[in-house]
């Protein structure tokens, strides 16, 4: 029960202290890539003048996702935020 207990806490310590809690941006890029987000944003670059707080980078992607109906779980949009944040965005967060 001890061993248990520890094992606990220490998987707890981990989430909490991992910087990509917040969102994954490897797990972000592939699921980008599947949904195919640059065939509109290609001809209509990310724009960090425009999207210039994490809130709305999040809304953004969130707003696609239910519009296209990519289907991704909040987490999953966390995710691609993350992978957004870090090649184009760089904002903080
Ligand atoms: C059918 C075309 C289309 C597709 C496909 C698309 N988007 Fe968008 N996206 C838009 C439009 C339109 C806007 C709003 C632009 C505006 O308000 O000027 C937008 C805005 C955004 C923004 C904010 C844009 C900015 O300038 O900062 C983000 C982030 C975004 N989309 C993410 C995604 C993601 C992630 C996907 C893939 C799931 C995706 N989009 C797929 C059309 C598309």
């Amino acid at each position: 029960m001890k061993k248990l207990a520890l094992l606990v806490s220490a998987s707890l310590t981990l989430v909490i202290s991992n910087p990509s809690f917040a969102g994954n941006p490897e797990a972000g890029k592939s699921l980008h890539d599947e949904a195919n987000c640059l065939r509109c944003h290609t001809a209509q670059p990310y724009n960090p003048a425009k999207t210039n707080t994490y809130e709305k980078l999040v809304a953004a992607v969130s707003f696609c996702n239910n519009n296209l109906n990519a289907g991704w779980f909040d987490d999953e949009v966390a995710d691609v935020a993350a992978y957004l944040n870090q090649k184009y965005y760089k904002l903080p967060n």
